[in-house]
C-alpha cells in the first residue's frame, strides 16, 4: 500500500480525541511564536484541517496542501463556509506549487514529514516559497526507534522522526537566520510515550 491509498483509508477514523487533542496542542505552540494575524499560511499533509483548523484566525488566507482525495474531503466539508481556506490536492514531492500561491508568511506541517522521501528537499522548496521575515514550523516526531507506527511499510513512513540535532542541521545547511526547537506533546502508546518535536525555522 502506498502512502496515498493508506491515508485515503486513515481519513474515515482519523478525527478522534487524540488527534484532535494534539492538534490543538500543536497550534498552541505555533500561536506563541507568529503575530496574531498574517496574510498567508500554508497548511503541509494538512489531513481532514484539524490544525488548519485551529490556526483560522490567524490569516487572511489558509492553503491546505495534500495529496490525499479521502483527507481531502472531510477538509472542504470542514470548510465549506470558510471561503478563506482552500486547498490544493497535490504531492509536493512530485508536483510543483502553482506559482501564484505563495509567498506564505507561515508555513506549517504536522506529522507529515516523516513521511516524506525527501524532507530536506522539500524544507528547502518551502524556503522558497516564504514571505521575507517568514517562518516555518516542522512538527513531527522526535527521533524515535520505529515502533510508533505499527506497520511502517505499509503506512508509507520513510524516517523514524526526526531528532533536534538533525531538525538544525537542515537550518544550517539551508542558510535560515535562526532555528527554535520544542518538545510540544507526547503521545503515549506502546506503554511509553513518544515526543513530538518542533522545529522553528526563520527565513
Ligand atoms: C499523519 S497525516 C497528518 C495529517 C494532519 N497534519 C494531522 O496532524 O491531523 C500526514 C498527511 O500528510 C500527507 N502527505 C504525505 N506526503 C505528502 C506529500 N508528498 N504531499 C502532500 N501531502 C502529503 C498525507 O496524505 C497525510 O494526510
Amino acid at each position: 500500500m502506498d502512502n496515498r491509498s493508506h491515508f485515503d483509508t486513515a481519513s474515515k477514523t482519523w478525527d478522534n480525541e487524540e488527534t484532535v487533542k494534539r492538534n490543538e496542542a500543536f497550534s498552541q505552540s505555533i500561536k506563541k511564536h507568529i503575530p496574531t494575524h498574517v496574510s498567508k499560511l500554508m497548511d503541509f499533509g494538512c489531513g481532514t484541517g484539524l490544525l488548519t483548523g485551529q490556526l483560522i484566525d490567524q490569516a487572511d488566507e489558509l492553503i491546505g496542501i495534500e495529496t490525499s482525495n479521502g483527507m481531502l474531503e472531510q477538509f472542504s466539508e470542514r470548510f465549506i463556509r470558510a471561503s478563506k481556506v482552500k486547498y490544493l490536492a497535490i504531492n509536493l514531492e512530485k508536483e510543483s506549487l502553482p506559482s501564484n500561491v505563495g509567498p506564505f508568511d507561515v508555513i506549517v506541517t504536522a506529522m507529515a514529514f516523516h513521511h516524506l522521501i525527501g524532507p530536506l528537499k522539500m524544507l528547502s522548496l518551502f524556503k522558497r516559497n516564504l514571505s521575507p521575515s517568514g517562518m516555518i514550523f516542522i512538527i513531527d516526531l522526535d527521533e524515535e526507534d520505529g515502533t510508533f507506527h505499527p506497520d511502517n511499510k505499509g503506512m508509507g513512513v520513510h524516517h523514524f522522526g526526526f531528532s533536534k540535532n538533525t531538525l538544525e542541521s537542515w537550518s544550517k545547511e539551508l542558510g535560515f537566520s535562526s532555528f527554535q526547537h520544542e518538545i510540544v506533546y507526547d503521545i503515549f502508546k506502546n506503554d511509553r510515550s513518544y515526543g513530538i518535536g518542533m522545529g522553528i525555522y526563520h527565513l
